[in-house]
């Protein structure tokens, strides 16, 4: 054993996670059962104090066979609560067995200890570099009747504030049973008055962050549209009243996958506080059989002592470096233009080379071709599923719009929805069954287009073989992934009936096949994700993509709460943020060119409008701006992120700073002006009190102290909608 992370007390029947930040305590208690004892800040040794209370409590039973009316499952705080145990809480995980009961039992079995972290076949996961900076424990609970066995795996980096959990379900039965709920994690606390904190939204709103107390009763944060969703991020933190940016306990969870999701929250009759956390198990139901496994999604759990800051930067950096795994990760990312906004459909070869011509005018380092370059895409009512060039828009091909962009200096990026079929297509016409219906019904549309059956190895093959087709016939150096509509008519036509609750899961699978497939061919590709903005933004598609369209809503002042709330869990690299026209094209909002380009450089920056249209002072502008960007992108996309003013309020004020503490770049936005402002200042954070900042537009020089703990005066500027950026550089 090379990293010493996890010790088993075998007297006490007690395991500890442990590195220098953060324990995970849990034991084997009565009837195998095991209990949850601790999770935060490290603790270096344990002395097997922490004995939960026996108490004879009213209908809460007891073990089968037992006298002890003390102890019960349904008060003891536990890892891992089945339906059918006379736990009451709501189950991590419910089965169905061959004789149409739930009952399941799940006792402690054995152990295992491994150094590093397991792959998880056809998921995505968190990795390592090398075995000794995480060690991983397998712990397995046995139902003796059925022969079913849960693995609860636990991963504990040496260097970071995280466990990582998992769960393996394995039929050693003899008999096929059903998997109706399978938790990747459950979460016990016994004395805490949590609020919980998550990330709600709609489309061109995603990611707000909600802030709200806990009452007995159980609160569930969801999504059953086979995505992530706009609607609710699988993101939940619980934090204390009083934990703020800086201050105070959270505790972070993500779960690393794109479909449904389900997160509860239940507070108990003894005011304890338990949380599940995993796929969601509506319209879920699968089919286990005998020496078959179930692999469930692994969820990040951050412990911060010191605010939401602090969970979000340990969550940046764990999807950073440990998530991702595109080359792309740590390389600057170029600056965009994509046609999007700009032309929407109303496009051809010649009108898109005056917008190339321009960008490299401005000094832009790629081009985007949105949707509707193929097929005979004039709208969004057809050609899905046909990916093959719009020779209308295209009489030379696609190769040859590409080495123009290629010529003029610019990298070429490329649009696709890879998941979709319009019923107008060529594929529909010769694979009408690739389209997801469930038999005898009418397929519901959306945005007039239709879901294809990724499930199906067939279906996956016919696009990855049109993709490759396009791929490899000329350069591309980027694709956006697009995927714009909610799942509905769930049916997975190759799986009989009794198996159709599989069909959300395998469309996932499917999905996660076909972009590995391409990412794993093409990794000099930049893959950018994309779910109409942001519905599909989760650590499970940054495993694939390293970057993603945060949001349809290219507004910079609602954009300051589309951010503010993605940069809880997402580190701002893996977030592209556009400067679009005025009035905006979502909300009619008029603001200042200068703020639109602040409010983008908090992610990786790009413009979305037609450049030919700029006034000379607005071309000016962009110049200034990428001039401006390419000095300060290392910081702003890799920096640690600091929010130093919340959104929700009148400023939002947010800094990036390099790992030396030598270069820090820091934006305010002040959104509304007052007649009568108050005075208000900017005080920053993470930098090093002993060193001195010059602010290299006025010279001024402060020490690093003084930044944090005085701070600055904000402008009083004139007008709504005014953004400040700075930048400090130490110096000797
Ligand atoms: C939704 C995306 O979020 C937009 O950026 C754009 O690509 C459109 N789809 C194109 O249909």
């Amino acid at each position: 054993m090379t990293s010493n992370l996890i010790k088993f007390d075998d007297q006490n029947k007690v395991f500890h996670l442990h590195n220098k930040q953060i324990s995970y305590l849990l034991s084997i208690e009565d009837g195998g059962t095991l209990s949850h004892l601790y999770f935060g800040g490290a603790v270096k040794n344990y002395n097997n104090q922490l004995k939960y209370p026996r108490l004879d409590r009213g209908f809460s039973g007891n073990l089968p066979e037992s006298l002890d009316r003390t102890f019960s499952r349904d008060s003891l705080p536990k890892e891992y609560s089945s339906a059918g145990e006379m736990d009451f809480h709501t189950p991590a995980t419910i089965v169905r067995n061959p004789d149409g009961s739930n009952a399941l039992f799940l006792a402690y079995k054995s152990y295992k200890i491994e150094d590093g972290k397991p792959d998880l076949k056809g998921l995505p996961h968190s990795w390592t570099k090398e075995d000794d900076e995480a060690q991983t424990l397998i712990v397995t609970l046995e139902d003796k009747v059925s022969k079913l066995e849960y693995d609860l795996l636990y991963t504990i980096y040496r260097d970071r504030p995280v466990i990582v959990r998992s769960v393996q379900v394995h039929n050693h039965g003899e008999e096929a049973v059903y998997l109706e709920k399978v938790a990747s994690m459950q979460m016990d606390y016994v004395d805490k008055d949590f609020e919980v904190i998550t990330l709600p939204g709609a489309h061109a709103n995603e990611r707000r962050v909600q802030r709200e107390n806990i009452g007995q009763g159980i609160k569930v944060f969801s999504s059953h549209r086979g995505t992530s969703s706009h609607q609710m991020n699988p993101f939940m933190a619980l934090v204390d009243h009083d934990t703020n940016e800086f201050m105070g306990e959270a505790y972070g969870f993500a779960l690393a996958y794109s479909g449904n999701h389900k997160f509860e929250v239940e507070r108990d009759q003894f005011g304890q506080i338990h949380v599940n956390t995993g796929i969601n198990d509506y319209n879920f139901k699968w089919k286990l059989n005998p020496n078959e496994e179930f692999q469930t999604p692994e969820v990040l759990m951050v412990y911060s002592d010191q605010g939401l800051n602090k969970m979000s930067q340990a969550f940046h950096s764990l999807i950073h470096e440990r998530i991702m795994r595109s080359k792309f990760k740590d390389q600057i990312r170029p600056v965009l233009v994509n046609n999007w906004e700009a032309t929407y459909f109303d496009f051809n070869e010649d009108k898109l080379k005056t917008i190339v011509d321009k960008a490299k005018k401005l000094g832009l380092e790629m081009f985007v071709l949105d949707d509707g370059w193929f097929g005979h895409r004039d709208d969004d009512n057809s050609s899905l599923g046909d990916w093959k060039v719009y020779k209308k828009k295209f009489p030379n091909g696609l190769g040859h719009f590409a080495d123009y962009v290629h010529e003029q200096g610019l990298k070429f990026g490329l649009w696709f929805e890879p998941e979709m079929i319009s019923y107008e297509s060529n594929l529909y016409k010769e694979h009408p069954d690739y389209l997801m219906h469930v038999p005898g019904r009418k397929p519901c549309p959306s945005r007039n287009q239709y879901v294809l059956e990724l499930g199906r190895k067939e279906v996956r093959d016919n696009i990855f073989e049109q993709m490759v087709k396009i791929l490899d016939s000329k350069k591309i150096d980027y694709i956006k992934w697009d995927m714009n509509r909610s799942l509905s008519d769930i049916y997975e036509s190759d799986l009989p009936a009794d198996q159709q609750g599989e069909a959300y899961h395998r469309y996932v699978l499917g999905y996660y096949d076909l972009l590995n497939k391409l990412v794993t061919r093409y990794p000099d590709i930049l893959f950018e994700g994309c779910s109409g903005g942001g519905g599909r933004f989760d650590v499970g598609q940054a495993y694939y993509t390293p970057q993603i369209w945060a949001s349809d809503n290219t507004d910079a002042i609602e954009r300051l709460k589309i951010q503010y709330g993605t940069s809880f869990v997402y580190p701002q690299s893996m977030m592209t943020s556009h400067v679009s026209v005025s009035p905006n094209e979502q909300n009619g909002r008029i603001t200042p060119f200068n703020t639109r380009g602040a409010v983008a450089m908090w992610g990786d920056l790009g413009y979305e409008l037609d450049l030919t249209k700029m006034s000379d002072e607005e071309s000016d502008q962009v110049v200034k701006q990428v001039t401006e960007y390419k000095k300060i992108r290392e910081v702003t996309q890799f920096g640690t992120l600091y929010r130093l003013k919340a959104s929700a309020s009148n400023q939002c004020a947010w800094m990036m700073v390099d790992s030396n503490k030598n270069e820090a770049v820091v934006t305010v936005v002040n959104v509304m002006a007052h007649a009568q402002p108050y005075c208000t200042k900017t005080k920053l954070a993470g930098l090093d009190p002993d060193k001195r900042y010059k602010n290299l537009e006025t010279d001024e020089v402060f020490g690093g102290d003084e930044l944090m703990h005085l701070g600055f005066y904000d402008p009083i500027e004139r007008g709504d909608f005014k953004a400040k950026m700075y930048h400090f550089k130490a110096i000797n």
